[in-house]
This record gives structure tokens, sequence and C-alpha cells, in this order.
């Protein structure tokens, strides 16, 4: 009598999962997903544990299992992954083939990851990127302290060109902020690089008006980058201390912000007699927004406006002297 009942409940069980898993599955997986990479179905053996926020336990030798919860900083999300520049990859083309049996191994805990230039040095295809120049400055910068690698701000799952292919300079943005923020705003990850103590960016910028205005229109990197002109994106992130601080560095008419944040696209727009017509699109920066033909106008309607008086008081004098 036990047997036909296990029976039953296992069929039961199948007929629930197919009802209840199915329909939830396939949404996860979009078809712009098969689009970009051949290996969707097998990093569904990665993601059915590290693309949810809990994940099931198995113990086959004991018959039994649990749910536990992810760690949130292992949990890898699939729309981000598919559409990040490495979108192609399957998890297994940077880690170990290894990471397929659970619980994974003490030796894996150890691997060694790849780094952008065992990929991207001295290849001509990424030629535009610059990696070797952006190497180099990344070794001059102050994050080059241990266990501080490219990696720690390009998310390996989710990091995207953002900037050369933006349309919404506006988003660009925030999404390049975020990777700072992404330690400047979270101790933990912060910590486990430093043993500084805790660096309150709000606190640290309150010499800054407005900072919500500011943060939104100028990355981080703009203040604390020194400019380089061959490379797209400046990766020399200096000490606080040479930090831009003075308004006029961006409120004049020759601000940095050309050679950094608007850099791409000044030299294409430099037209219609606008100094910087290029930030009007996007924002009023007092100062640095002037026009070569509004400034004559303004000079020529000063000229005659004095001309004007001039005459007026010639008329008056001569009036005065016939009377
Ligand atoms: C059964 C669920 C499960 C599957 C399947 C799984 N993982 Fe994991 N993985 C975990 C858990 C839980 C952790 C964190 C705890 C641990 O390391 O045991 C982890 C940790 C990791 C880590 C961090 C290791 C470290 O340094 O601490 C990497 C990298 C990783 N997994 C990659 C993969 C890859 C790649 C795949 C697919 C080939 C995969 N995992 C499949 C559950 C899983
Ligand atoms: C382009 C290479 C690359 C690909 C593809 C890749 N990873 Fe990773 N992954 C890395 C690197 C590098 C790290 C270590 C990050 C660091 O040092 O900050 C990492 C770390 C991890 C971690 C540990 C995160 C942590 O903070 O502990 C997990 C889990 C993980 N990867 C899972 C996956 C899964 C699942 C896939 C496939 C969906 C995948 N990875 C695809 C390069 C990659
Ligand atoms: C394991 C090798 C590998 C590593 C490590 C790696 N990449 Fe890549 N990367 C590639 C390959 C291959 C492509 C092309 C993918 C494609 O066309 O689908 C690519 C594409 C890119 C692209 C887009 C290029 C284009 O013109 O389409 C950028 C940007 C990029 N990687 C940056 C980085 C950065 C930054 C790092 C380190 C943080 C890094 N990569 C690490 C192999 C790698
Ligand atoms: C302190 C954070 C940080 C570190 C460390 C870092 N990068 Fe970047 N990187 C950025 C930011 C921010 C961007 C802009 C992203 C975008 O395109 O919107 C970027 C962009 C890039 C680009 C794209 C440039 C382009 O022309 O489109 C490449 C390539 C790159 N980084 C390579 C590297 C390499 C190689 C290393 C390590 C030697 C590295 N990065 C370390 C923050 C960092
Ligand atoms: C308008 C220019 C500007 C912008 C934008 C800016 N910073 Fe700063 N930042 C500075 C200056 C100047 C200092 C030095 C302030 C001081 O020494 O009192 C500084 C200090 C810092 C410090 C060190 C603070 C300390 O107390 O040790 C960090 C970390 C920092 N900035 C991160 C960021 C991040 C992350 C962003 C983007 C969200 C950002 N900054 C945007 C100008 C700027
Ligand atoms: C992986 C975490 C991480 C990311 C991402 C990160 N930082 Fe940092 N940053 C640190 C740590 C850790 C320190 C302290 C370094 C030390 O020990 O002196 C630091 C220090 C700084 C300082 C202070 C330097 C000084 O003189 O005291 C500035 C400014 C700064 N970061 C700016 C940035 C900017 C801009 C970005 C983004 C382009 C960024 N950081 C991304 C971890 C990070
Ligand atoms: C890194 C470049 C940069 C620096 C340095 C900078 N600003 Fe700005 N500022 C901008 C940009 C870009 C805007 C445009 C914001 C917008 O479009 O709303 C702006 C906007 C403003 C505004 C208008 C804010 C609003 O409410 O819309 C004021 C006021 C201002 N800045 C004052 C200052 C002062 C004072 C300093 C020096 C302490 C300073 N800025 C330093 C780039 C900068």
């Amino acid at each position: 009598m036990k047997k036909p009942t296990k029976l039953f409940s296992i069929l039961l069980l199948a007929i629930a999962s197919t009802l209840i898993a199915q329909p939830d599955d396939t949404l996860k997986l979009k078809p712009s997903y098969f689009e970009v990479n051949d290996y969707v179905e097998d990093n569904e053996g990665c993601f059915k544990c590290h693309g949810e926020i809990k994940y099931l336990l198995e113990d086959v030798e004991n018959d039994r299992s649990a749910t536990k919860r992810m760690a949130p900083c292992k949990i890898v999300d699939r729309d981000k992954y598919y559409t990040s520049v490495h979108k192609s990859f399957s998890c297994t083309d940077c880690h170990s083939y290894d990471f397929m049996t659970f619980p994974h191994t003490m030796d894996l805990r150890f691997e060694e990851n790849f780094l952008c230039m065992d990929c991207h040095g001295y290849d001509e295809t990424y030629a535009q990127y610059h990696f070797e120049e952006i190497e180099k400055e990344f070794s001059e910068s102050i994050h080059n302290i241990a266990d501080f690698t490219c990696w720690s701000c390009h998310d390996p799952h989710s990091y995207k060109a953002f900037m050369r292919n933006a349309d919404d300079l506006e988003e660009a943005i925030l999404f390049d902020n975020n990777m700072c923020l992404r330690c400047h705003a979270d101790y933990d990850r912060f910590a486990q690089k430093t043993e500084r103590e805790e660096i309150v960016v709000v606190e640290s910028h309150d010499w800054l008006p407005n900072q919500t205005a500011h943060f939104a229109k100028v990355r981080c990197i703009e203040c604390h980058t020194e400019i380089n002109d061959s490379i797209l994106i400046a990766h020399k992130i200096l000490p606080k201390t040479e930090a831009v601080q003075r308004c006029t560095e961006c409120h004049s008419k020759d601000t940095r912000l050309l050679h950094t944040l608007y850099k791409f696209q000044s030299l294409e727009e430099r037209k219609g007699g606008f100094v910087n017509s290029i930030m009007i699109n996007n924002s009023y920066v007092i100062g640095a927004n002037q026009n070569v033909w509004l400034n004559r106008l303004s000079l020529l309607v000063f000229g005659l406006t004095l001309l004007v008086i001039v005459f007026h008081t010639y008329l008056r004098i001569r009036k005065q002297k016939k009377s």
C-alpha cells in the first residue's frame, strides 16, 4: 500500500511542478537572450542558483533538500548579463568547468580570474579602446592597491561601454557614477579593500551647492581624474587633494567638461556660432554656454546705446548754448 501512494505523490508533484515552474522558467528566458548567446541553456545550470535570491540545496546521499538564501553579491542579473559587453559568453568561458558541481570545492575559491589585458591587450580589434593606455593610467591611480583590479569597477556580469554608445547622456552619467558608488556608497564593499574609515561621499562634497543637480549632470571622474585627450575615459584617479574644486574649471568658457564629459561630441558640434553648443542640449552650465553672435549683438546694442547718449548730450549742449 505504501508504494503506490508514494508513486502517486511523485506524480502529483511532477504535474504541479510543470504547472508552476514551467511558465515561470520560460518567462525568465527571453528571446533576446538567445539572439546574443549560444549557451543560454548551459548558463541556466549556473543561473538556477546564481540568478535567484534562493536556491535548492540538495543532499542526494541522505535524500533531503532545503531552500537556502543566495548571498546578494553572488547573484547575477540575467537581463544585465545578456546586454553587457560579454553577453555572448558562457559562464565557463571565464570560470572553471568544475563550478558545475556543487558544493564548489575549496580549490575553486582560489580561482584566478583572467584580467582585461589577458584577452584585450595589444589586440588591433580593440585598438579604439586604448587598453594599454588605460592600464598605465590605472597603475598610477589611487586605487592601485592590493586586491583591486579592473573588475573592481567593471562588474564582470553587467559592464557596458555605455558612454561610447550613449544616446542619453544623463543615463550614461548615472551608469558611470554607479560604478564608483558601488563601493563609495556601500561600506561593506569599500571595507573589503582597505582599512580606512568610512568615507561619506555626501559629506565630503558639502562644499558643492546642489549636489543632486551636479551628480546628475557630471560624472565623478570629471573632477577626480587627470585630463587625457588620447582616451575617451580617463582612468587616472588622483588623490583627493588634487580633485577639482574651483567652480570656474567648469563654469567658464573653456570649461574642462569639453575635455572630459563632452569630449566625443565637442569636436563635431562646435558649429552654429555657439561656443560649447553641445552643452546647450544637455544642460545649462552657468558661464560655459555662450554664443559668439549673441555676444556680438549685445556689443552692438551697447555701442548703439552709447552713440545715442552721446548724440543726445551733444544736441542738449547745442540747445543750451543757443538759448
Ligand atoms: C546548486 C546551486 C549552485 C549552482 C548550480 C552553481 N553555484 Fe556557484 N555558488 C553557489 C553558492 C551557494 C555559492 C556561495 C557559497 C559557496 O561558495 O559555497 C556559490 C559560489 C560561487 C562562486 C564564488 C566562489 C568564491 O570565490 O567564493 C562562483 C565564482 C560561482 N559560484 C560560480 C558558479 C558557476 C560558474 C556555476 C555554473 C557552472 C555555478 N556557480 C553553479 C551555488 C551554486
Ligand atoms: C567575462 C568573464 C566572466 C563571465 C562571462 C562570467 N564571470 Fe563570473 N566572475 C568573473 C570575475 C572576473 C569575477 C571576480 C570578480 C571580482 O574579482 O570582483 C567573477 C565572479 C563571480 C562570482 C562571485 C561574485 C562574488 O562577488 O563573490 C559569481 C557567483 C559568478 N562570477 C558567477 C557567474 C555566472 C553565474 C556567470 C554566467 C552567467 C558568470 N559568472 C560569467 C568573470 C566572469
Ligand atoms: C576571457 C577573455 C576576456 C576578458 C578577461 C575580458 N574580455 Fe572584453 N571581450 C572579450 C571578447 C571575446 C569580446 C567580444 C565579444 C563579442 O563580440 O560578442 C569582448 C568585448 C569587449 C568589449 C566590447 C568591444 C566591442 O567593440 O564590441 C569591451 C568594451 C570589453 N570587452 C571590455 C573589457 C574589459 C574592460 C575587461 C576587463 C574588466 C574585459 N573586457 C575582459 C574577451 C574578454
Ligand atoms: C575606478 C574605477 C575603474 C577602474 C579601476 C577601471 N575602470 Fe575602466 N572604466 C571606468 C568607467 C567609469 C568607465 C566608463 C564606462 C562607460 O563607458 O560608460 C570605464 C571605461 C573603460 C573602457 C571603455 C573605454 C571606451 O573608450 O569606451 C575600457 C576599455 C576600460 N574602462 C578598461 C579598463 C581596464 C583595462 C582597467 C584596468 C587596468 C580599468 N578599466 C579599470 C572605471 C574604471
Ligand atoms: C565637482 C567636482 C567633484 C565631483 C563631481 C565629485 N567629486 Fe569627489 N571630491 C571632490 C573634491 C574637490 C574632493 C576633496 C574634498 C576635500 O578634500 O575636502 C573630493 C573628495 C572625494 C573623496 C575623498 C573624501 C574623503 O573625505 O577622503 C571621495 C571618495 C570622492 N570624492 C568620491 C567621489 C565620487 C564617488 C563622486 C561621484 C558620485 C565624486 N567624488 C564626485 C570633487 C568632486
Ligand atoms: C571596489 C571598490 C571601489 C570602487 C568601485 C571605487 N573606489 Fe574609490 N576608493 C576605494 C577604496 C578602498 C579607497 C581607499 C584607498 C586607500 O586605501 O587609500 C578609495 C579611495 C578613493 C578616493 C580618495 C583618494 C584619497 O586621496 O583619499 C577617491 C577620490 C576615489 N576613491 C574616487 C573613486 C571614483 C571616482 C570611482 C569611480 C570611477 C571609484 N573611486 C570607485 C574603493 C573603490
Ligand atoms: C565638474 C564641473 C563642475 C564644477 C567643478 C562645478 N560645477 Fe556647477 N554645474 C555644472 C554643471 C554641468 C551644471 C548644470 C546642471 C544642470 O544642468 O542642471 C552645474 C550647475 C550649477 C548650478 C545650478 C544648479 C541648479 O540648481 O540647477 C549652480 C548654482 C552651480 N553649478 C554652482 C557651482 C559652484 C558654486 C561650484 C564651485 C563650488 C560649481 N558649480 C562647480 C558643473 C560643474
